[in-house]
């Protein structure tokens, strides 16, 4: 092991020692200490799954990537292990980025992630070079291979960038590896490249994937590429991204192409969206469960709002929680893995209470919750202007979610959070036209909150760091409405 991940290796077990459990979410992963982005190498391995993270222990802010670790056996409950890599080798001496995992054939676990090595050019700037390195291991430690990189710059066709080349996705397809990559071109537009191997070592350059034509942002990061009930669906996280109405916004957005693979194995673009359309949500990635599920993990935070963090807290950056993805009349629809349900506690429920200005429910309270609200008018007509859920609330704090059903738009709105950044604090997000009837299923876990809405037609999800003493919940309405409550409240087992 080098000296590097030797250290990292110490440096956490002494300080995750010093993180008081409740400064942490219940279930929400977190880095073991220090800074975290985007998930990697989310895989199932021997039974288990596995999760790495773009990882900086020595600091909650970003900083030389290493590959934290952990390991868990139902998604929810998570295991730190060992750090898995640091940037120890003159390749990947300026970062480990984001990579991705799988079982090879012959049972080791497969790590293939970007290695960064900052170059000057003839002009004396600095550049970044990015190439695909691959790591193997037992699900603990893991040996970089000694003739890394295995695709370089010089596989790349004709007009792509070798500065921004990263990301790398790695399935098994018909007896082969694939691996799909993030890349810009020369001329500044994202593009996804697909690689293809028989061992998982030796790669070839096989196709481009899909161009972003300059659509939809500029850098395309963090690929993932997948079948999904009879649908071929891409995901990625464009930078730079110009804002379209209520479906994307300026900065680093999520993309979900769905489209179909023709008799080329060429893909064919269909459908676009936005994956999460909330504040906080960025590089997800997907595995396929045992029983045949395909769940997303995304890394619950923005490039653009890190300020929103607690200056007293070790620990920066988490991950959403994990959803099980479909396709449904050509649309992501996201729930909550159904593994939540093995955590539930108390349940309270109310059926056709009438909210009108503002109401408490006795017993509806906390901040570890899974909640799902019904709400409809009253009679034929639409007989509410406004409907509001206030939570974590303790009078002065709180955040909310509006409903608007003659407009169909649905706001979260952290402003009131407890923040102190000029950061984005609200979002906007469309919702389908039910004449007054929605449906929101509200999860919380001490630090975010992520809303389900219509039974997962569209997620938002956002960070909150308001005191964990902020426990209330109440609802609202501008004129009347009525309204069903099941709420359980959530117990680490
Ligand atoms: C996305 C990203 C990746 C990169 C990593 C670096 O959030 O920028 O493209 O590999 O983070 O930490």
């Amino acid at each position: 092991m080098s000296e590097k991940l030797e250290k990292a290796r110490e440096y956490e077990i002494k300080k995750e020692k010093m993180i008081p459990e409740e400064q942490r979410p219940l279930f929400h992963l977190t880095p073991r200490c220090g800074w975290m982005n985007d998930p990697n190498g989310f895989s199932v391995y021997n039974g288990e799954y596995h999760m790495f993270y773009q990882y900086y222990p020595y600091d909650t802010v970003w900083g030389p990537m290493h590959w934290g670790h952990a390991k868990s056996r139902d998604l929810i409950t998570w295991e730190y292990l060992p750090a898995a890599m640091a940037p120890d080798e003159e390749y990947d001496k300026d970062g480990c980025f984001s990579g991705s995992a799988v079982t090879m054939d012959d049972g080791k676990h497969l790590l293939v992630y970007t290695g960064v090595r900052r170059e000057e050019d003839e002009n004396g700037g600095m550049h970044d070079v990015q190439t695909q390195c691959i790591a193997v291991g037992d699900g603990v430690n893991y040996e970089k291979y000694s003739h890394n990189p295995v695709v370089d710059e010089t596989t790349l066709p004709e007009g792509a960038g070798r500065f921004d080349f990263r990301d790398p996705k790695v399935f098994k397809e018909n007896g082969k590896y694939v691996m799909v990559v993030g890349n810009k071109t020369v001329d500044r537009d994202g593009q996804i490249l697909q690689y293809v191997s028989d061992d998982g070592i030796s790669w070839k350059y096989d196709r481009l994937l899909i161009k972003n034509n300059h659509r939809f942002g500029v850098m395309w990061e963090c690929p993932d590429y997948f079948e999904l009930d009879g649908k071929r669906v891409l995901l990625t996280s464009p930078q730079d991204m110009l804002p379209e109405e209520l479906e994307f916004h300026n900065g680093n957005g999520t993309l979900c192409v769905i489209g179909s693979i023709d008799e080329n194995g060429d893909f064919c673009e269909e459908n676009f969206q936005s994956v999460d359309y909330g504040i906080d949500f960025y590089a997800p990635q997907t595995v396929l469960t045992g029983d045949g599920r395909r769940i997303m993990i995304a890394w619950m935070q923005n490039w653009d709002t890190c300020g929103i963090g607690r200056d007293d807290f070790p620990w920066f950056g988490q991950m959403s929680f994990p959803r099980e993805v479909t396709i449904c009349n050509n649309k992501l629809i996201q729930k909550p893995a159904r593994e939540i349900s093995d955590y539930y506690g108390k349940r309270i429920s109310r059926q056709n209470v009438l909210i009108s200005d503002s109401t408490s429910l006795s017993s509806i309270e906390g901040r570890c919750i899974d909640m799902t609200v019904k709400a409809r008018s009253v009679g034929e007509e639409l007989s509410y202007k406004k409907f509001e859920i206030r939570f974590a609330d303790n009078g002065k704090a709180y955040s909310s979610i509006e409903y608007d059903p003659a407009a169909n738009i649905v706001k979260i709105d952290r402003k009131h959070s407890g923040s102190r950044r000029a950061i984005v604090h609200q979002r906007r997000c469309r919702v389908a036209n039910n004449r007054g009837e929605i449906t929101l299923r509200l999860l919380l876990d001490r630090y975010s909150c992520e809303l389900f809405i219509n039974d997962g037609e569209q997620v938002m999800s956002m960070g909150i760091f308001t005191d964990i003493k902020a426990e209330g919940i109440s609802f609202k309405a501008n004129g009347e409405l009525l309204m069903d409550v099941v709420m359980y409240e959530l117990e680490k087992k």
